[in-house]
């Protein structure tokens, strides 16, 4: 797909589509009120008539337009004008791509962006509006026979106000396309079940990264190094799979050697039985998807790369299955983490953390500026927030406020939970340093309170991606969340730190 920005007079640019919003009660928008004047108010009769009202959600496509440089206008519900927002606009964004999406109509330009010019940032209405087409359009038919139909559009522009908006705007388009690539590759590997997506999958696609950049390194630990480097909290994890685990390691050098790194952990377990602690069977198949932690590290470097930003970040995924083998872990098994710390294993469903904690223990040779763990980590986390937004823990302030801006600016959410030492107790063990559960009160925060006995020192915050990596039901599947968190993130520490472009 190709966005650009334009900008001039909506009725007279030459479109196979214009997209223009319609409020509540049939209240045209000003660039639908252009275009209704030089149209011969098709538009008004058409709301006159009653077929379209303004609801949000709601959409027509007229298939003719007189007088009008495009060839159909698609109208598209907006809602209460006083409640137009960012939010609303990326809605009514979607909206109009997903239904453009069953047309055979190639190219489309939006005017949704001039009802929010006076209030909102040109940077960030191309990007979210790119973010908001891309996703509307995206397919997984990877694993389905035959011809798999694909979305006609291919062109997608933003209207600007002017010429100064739309310079902003072409940043705004140029950061989305690299954000909404980094996301697509992030859903893919998620939704590819686990018989494919496996550990040696997600290497592949390391490698394939790295062969297409000059900048990317990539290093592959195996599980004969991990056992020399002490990572038993990793290895226990995949001793019940015949899966060989694997440390992906891709270094990204943006800036000079001497330049600290942001690091991304993502948790890389492509499927989670439970192991011992085996899971019901209800919904154990989203379990291919507790690998979405190490996709949307892979995303997220995908984007960084391609926006070629002036920084280094180092993407660290530990990889492997959790599985009831004969070589399981049993519960109530001791196990030496690489940081020399002893962990005594309750749950062996509790895995995310243990191979989290050697991956993290790990970083540390990078020495971090910052460092970030992503973890499909707890349905505590799920219960707490829903799927709506991510949950962040940290011990730093300074960074857990900038990436929850990062995820308000980038409509990828996050919410901050506490991590307050009182939580550690929960994780006393008779038999070890430490146990890898703390019960079921505030599930989320004492995983994260486990994770943060290995970054003591570390600029380093957690995101809890169970909720929001993926969707159940009708429409499942993953949601490539949070790359645009993270790469809004990198971008505003790339450019500056005030977060303007
Ligand atoms: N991958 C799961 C977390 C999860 C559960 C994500 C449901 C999304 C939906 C994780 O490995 C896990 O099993 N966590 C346990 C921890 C518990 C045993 C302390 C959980 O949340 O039940
Ligand atoms: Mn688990
Ligand atoms: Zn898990």
């Amino acid at each position: 797909m190709e966005f650009f920005a334009k900008s001039g007079a909506p009725p007279r640019q030459r479109t196979s589509c214009a997209i223009v919003g319609i409020y509540d009660n049939g209240k045209l928008s000003s660039p639908a009120a252009q275009m209704d004047e030089a149209g011969k108010h098709l538009i008004s009769k058409v709301v006159s008539q009653g077929d379209i009202r303004g609801k949000l959600g709601h959409s027509l496509l007229l298939t003719q337009a007189p007088g009008l440089g495009c060839q159909r206008i698609l109208l598209v519900g907006c809602g209460a004008k006083k409640s137009f927002d960012l939010r609303k606009y990326f809605q009514a964004t979607e909206n109009a791509a997903k239904a453009l999406a069953h047309t055979s109509v190639k190219d489309a330009i939006s005017y949704l962006p001039l009802q929010l010019v006076d209030t909102a940032d040109p940077y960030y209405l191309a990007r979210l509006g790119v973010d908001a087409v891309a996703s509307a359009c995206y397919r997984f038919s990877e694993t389905k026979s035959g011809k798999q139909r694909k979305p006609s559009l291919v062109k997608f522009g933003l209207a600007m106000s002017g010429r100064a908006e739309q310079k902003r705007a072409e940043q705004g388009c140029v950061d989305g396309a690299a954000i909404a690539a980094g996301q697509a590759l992030t859903r893919d590997l998620g939704n590819l079940p686990a018989n494919i997506c496996n550990p040696s999958y997600l290497v592949k696609t390391a490698k394939h990264l790295a062969a297409n950049n000059k900048r990317l390194e990539l290093k592959v630990e195996t599980e004969t190094q991990m056992k020399r480097l002490g990572m038993g909290a990793l290895l226990s994890v995949t001793s019940g799979s015949e899966q060989p685990a694997k440390l992906i390691v891709l270094r990204y050098r943006g800036a000079s050697a001497r330049t600290k790194p942001y690091v991304l952990v993502g948790k890389g377990i492509t499927f989670d039985t439970g192991g011992i602690s085996l899971k019901p069977a209800p919904a154990m198949d989203e379990m291919k998807f507790d690998m979405c932690g190490a996709a949307s590290v892979l995303g997220t470097l995908l984007a960084v790369t391609t926006l070629k930003l002036p920084i280094n970040v180092v993407g660290v995924v530990p990889a492997c299955e959790n599985m009831p083998g004969g070589l399981a872990t049993r519960p109530g098994d001791v196990v030496t983490s690489m940081s020399g710390k002893t962990i005594e294993i309750l749950n062996t469903d509790a895995e995310g953390r243990l191979i989290l904690c050697d991956a993290l223990t790990y970083a540390r040779r990078f020495h971090p500026h910052v460092i970030i763990d992503v973890a499909t980590l707890t349905g505590a986390c799920v219960i707490a927030l829903g799927s709506h937004l991510t949950g962040l823990m940290s011990k730093d302030p300074e960074l857990a406020n900038d990436l929850l801006d990062a995820g308000r600016a980038a409509a990828d959410r996050a919410w901050q939970l506490p991590l307050d030492d009182e939580y550690a107790e929960q994780l006393k063990s008779n038999f070890a340093d430490m146990a890898n559960v703390g019960g079921r009160e505030g599930g989320a925060i004492t995983a994260a309170s486990f994770l943060s006995r290995f970054t003591e020192g570390l600029r380093w915050a957690h995101l809890d991606i169970a909720g929001t990596a993926w969707k159940s039901g009708a429409n499942k599947g993953a949601t490539g969340r949070p790359v645009p968190l993270l790469t809004e993130f990198l971008i505003r520490r790339s450019r500056n730190a005030s977060g303007a472009h």
